[in-house]
């Protein structure tokens, strides 16, 4: 990052100097810190679409060309070569594990898997018609409460327990919600199961009887894990470090990254997505959503599609579409009818000119939704799995924040443009 370039800006005659700083990858970035103090403008940017909060060697990616990197591996390689828990050690410690450091690593977050038993308890205060995202931002909030002695965030050794606690628990946690929400009896985690298999036995398994995961649809159940496991800057990831430059502790500020991701235009977008396919129900109805979706007084949009940053195609939906033909493939599903409404509604809107000509193509929530709902999950789980997915991606991001000696409070400032200063009004004149 050298700032030898700069740019001038002219502020009412006055003219200002700001630093360009240069990124690894991606474009220049104007650093305009010090323009209040200099020239008492604000910038505004509201959606952050032109503004970069932070610096991260985290992740990239590159919309144009359709890219993602995880500490500079192409997403695809890590999809097709890698595992989850290889990943979340990448993205954690910013580079691979050697099999020393993997063998450590899993052993720590297994031995991390079990929640405390008082939890139990926690979890009967909900209603059983819940919905799992809003029982998993109580229980992931209340960490704090059951684990407070990693929750002092100036401890290096505190921050590391808590990041291996929230990767080990967040799965327990999400198929304990599910659980409860079906009135079946939580499944304690088996630690000689690898990540995924835990996570499908945790879900499916019954006392009464033997499960065993099918190890293919464990290999796929990684996949999504790793296809989501972080994503730069986005909606829940700022919402994350926003509630951290506070100094909040690590479980309040992924429960507030929870609760931001279970928007429908964010992580909510897979369950809104199936039930978007099941609303139109066959393939003669497409025209019509197509026709609601390109209408400006309809707020209907196409769930699936397009992306902020993608303007070309979402990488990981590529790996995704591959993925759940591979698993309808395994599990002989062919005639579905979501299935096919999904076929048909991507190649009518590939050829469309509406979303042709503004980008929008089929993002990774289109795609996991149906492998989803093909493995036996209720669409109220699939944002659930998106959030366990993206833990270690916030925690990464919270950890480097953290240790970050520019790291200060986030405060935006804002264009004021309510009443002007007036008197207050007696109640008998008004
Ligand atoms: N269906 C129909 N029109 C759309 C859609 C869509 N899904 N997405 C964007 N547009 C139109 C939008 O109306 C606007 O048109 P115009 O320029 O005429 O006003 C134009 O495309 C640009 O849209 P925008 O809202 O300015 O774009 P954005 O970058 O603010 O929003 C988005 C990005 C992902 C929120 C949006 O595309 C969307 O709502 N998609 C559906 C929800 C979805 O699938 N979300 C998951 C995103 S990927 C996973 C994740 O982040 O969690």
């Amino acid at each position: 990052m050298a700032d030898s370039k700069s740019a001038k800006l002219l502020v009412e005659g006055k003219e200002i100097e700001l630093p360009i700083l240069s990124p690894t990858a991606g474009p220049d970035v104007l650093d305009i810190r010090k323009l209040y103090g200099q020239a008492d403008v604000f910038t505004y940017d509201p959606g952050f679409t032109s503004t970069a909060s932070c610096d991260s060697t985290i992740t990239y990616i590159d919309g144009d060309k359709g890219e993602l990197w995880y500490r500079g591996y192409p997403i695809e390689q890590l999809a097709a070569e890698s595992h989850y828990l290889e990943v979340c050690y990448l993205l954690l410690y910013g580079e691979l594990p050697t099999e020393a450091q993997l063998v450590d690593f899993e052993t720590r977050v297994t031995r991390h898997t079990m929640v405390h038993e008082q939890m139990h308890n926690f979890f009967r205060g909900f209603r059983r018609d819940a919905h799992p995202m809003a029982t998993m931002v109580g229980v992931v909030g209340a960490m704090s409460a059951f684990y407070h002695d990693s929750t002092d965030i100036a401890d290096p050794l505190q921050r590391e327990i808590a990041s291996i606690r929230l990767i080990a628990k967040l799965p327990t946690i999400a198929a304990m919600a599910y659980k409860y929400s079906i009135g079946q009896p939580f499944v304690y985690p088996r630690n000689d199961l690898d990540y995924a298999s835990n996570f499908l036995h945790m879900c499916f398994a019954v006392p009464a009887e033997p499960y065993n995961v099918d190890p293919a649809l464990a290999r796929a159940m990684d996949r999504i894990f790793t296809l989501h496991a972080d994503h730069e800057q986005n909606a829940s990831t700022s919402t994350v470090r926003l509630a951290g430059s506070s100094g909040a502790n690590p479980f309040a500020c992924i429960a507030a990254g929870i609760a931001c991701l279970w928007g429908p235009a964010h992580g909510g977008a897979n369950q809104a997505c199936l039930e978007m396919l099941r609303e139109i129900g066959s393939v003669d109805r497409i025209p019509e959503y197509i026709a609601k979706a390109k209408d400006k007084n309809d707020p209907f949009r196409l769930m699936g599609f397009g992306h902020r940053v993608y303007k070309n195609f979402d990488p990981r939906a590529k790996v995704m579409k591959e993925s759940a033909d591979e698993v309808l493939e395994l599990l002989g599903v062919h005639n579905n009818p979501t299935l096919q409404v999904a076929k048909e509604l991507e190649r009518i809107a590939l050829e469309d000119e509406y979303f042709v000509s503004k980008k929008l193509y089929p993002n990774v929530d289109f795609y996991s939704g149906i492998i989803l709902e093909a493995m036996g999950f209720p669409t109220s789980m699939f944002t659930p799995i998106f959030a366990l997915s993206r833990t270690v991606g916030w925690i990464s991001q919270w950890k480097e924040m953290i240790g970050d000696p520019q790291n200060k409070i986030g405060r935006p400032r804002q264009l004021y443009v309510g009443a002007d200063k007036r008197d207050y009004v007696d109640l008998d004149k008004r």
